[in-house]
């Protein structure tokens, strides 16, 4: 074949899979696949959405400026380190693409977020996967693992898939242990589901230290992950760099009207947070009376361990089966286990139920 060829390395990257939404001949599945919000959006981002329809034959304003001030305003941050992009994951390439390359080494922890891996495989970059404790990212396994080539570590807290959180400590602890040249990206796309005292997202050492960025999303409890928006908190030098590297109209104007206008629906918020204030730990329980292990989780999903990888498999296609999509996450190394997203009421008992059933039937 004498056609174009990519960069080295390119081929060797899997395609990120994101969950499935449809099942054939199932008219309306519950999908708790991707740890959307189950309320939806809020009535006025799609009022903001809609409204947007009429200007789309304007370019959108390049630096997402009047969405960086709601946010500044909203998180207590400085506008003018706030980069937006088009969800978290473009914000976490970028990154990537502007502080890693061949010959340099991205630290993750072995049941982290895929999208790092895939994200320094693009750019030639090695990905260097450190074990967990308890499922749990180990600051120790972590900091060993950083050499010369090192240039990031990525730790998304709290975690997908495995639900679990390192404390404010940790995170300093972390950071303290890192050469000052080394980018610590702290994801933070789940922080709004967290309400324990000893978690930060991570804004305090963004604001403490040149070499600590947050990113956070749209996509979970603002219900906004079709319009894809996120933003990144950085020392002042790092959003100059991301301003370089990202396309100039990365953001839509339909995404920041609809942004903008679900960061003032403060109750739509505190509606989602309530919601899985209660249906978290009732679904955790019911696993548990169901015989199933769940590590605690502080998001807005659970992980369901199983016995082994064929036992998952049969559950999730039980599930598939009674019209109920959740993940397989044999990616994250994890094929013994089945992650699902914390839904509406209505849908979650009747999941239960679904896998009640099944394991009645298997057992
Ligand atoms: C930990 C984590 N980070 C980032 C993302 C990407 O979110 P976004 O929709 O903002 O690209 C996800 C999405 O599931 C996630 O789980």
């Amino acid at each position: 074949m004498n056609g174009p060829k990519p960069l080295a390395g390119i081929l060797a990257v899997s395609p990120y899979v994101g969950g499935i939404h449809s099942l054939p001949g199932i008219e309306k599945p519950v999908v708790l696949s991707a740890n959307e919000s189950p309320l939806g959006p809020s009535e006025h981002a799609v009022r903001a959405y809609v409204a947007a329809a009429s200007e789309m034959h304007r370019y959108p304003e390049g630096g997402s400026t009047e969405l960086r001030h709601a946010i500044a305003d909203r998180f207590g941050c400085d506008v003018n380190r706030i980069v937006c992009g088009t969800g978290s994951d473009e914000l976490l390439s970028l990154l990537i693409k502007a502080y890693a390359g061949p010959g340099c080494e991205v630290v993750h922890s072995r049941h982290g977020f895929l999208m790092y891996s895939i994200a320094a495989r693009v750019v030639g970059a090695t990905p260097v996967s450190v074990p967990e404790a308890n499922y749990t990212f180990d600051v120790d396994a972590i900091l060993a693992a950083v050499t010369d080539r090192t240039t990031m570590v990525f730790i998304a807290n709290p975690n997908n898939p495995t639900g679990s959180y390192i404390s404010a400590d940790e995170l300093r602890r972390l950071q303290a242990g890192l050469p000052s040249r080394v980018l610590l990206v702290i994801d933070a796309a789940y922080a709004e589901y967290v309400s324990r005292n000893d978690y930060t997202a991570g804004a305090d050492l963004v604001e403490e230290f040149d070499n600590v960025v947050m990113t956070r999303t749209f996509s979970k409890i603002f219900g906004l992950a079709a319009v894809r928006l996120g933003w990144a908190y950085c020392p002042a030098e790092v959003a100059d760099v991301l301003n370089r590297v990202r396309n100039p109209f990365n953001v839509t104007v339909a995404a920041q009207a609809a942004g903008i206008a679900a960061l003032a629906d403060v109750a739509h918020i505190d509606r989602g947070r309530e919601h899985n204030d209660t249906w978290l730990p009732w679904l955790t329980r019911e696993m548990n009376r169901l015989g199933l292990t769940v590590h605690p989780s502080v998001g807005n999903f659970i992980m369901v361990r199983f016995k082994d990888a064929e036992s998952a498999t049969a559950a999730y296609n039980a599930l598939l089966a009674g019209g109920f999509i959740t993940r397989l996450i044999a990616g994250y190394g994890l094929p013994e286990c089945i992650r699902i997203t914390v839904g509406l009421e209505e849908e979650i008992r009747p999941l239960v139920a679904c896998l009640e059933r099944h394991l009645a039937a298997a057992s």
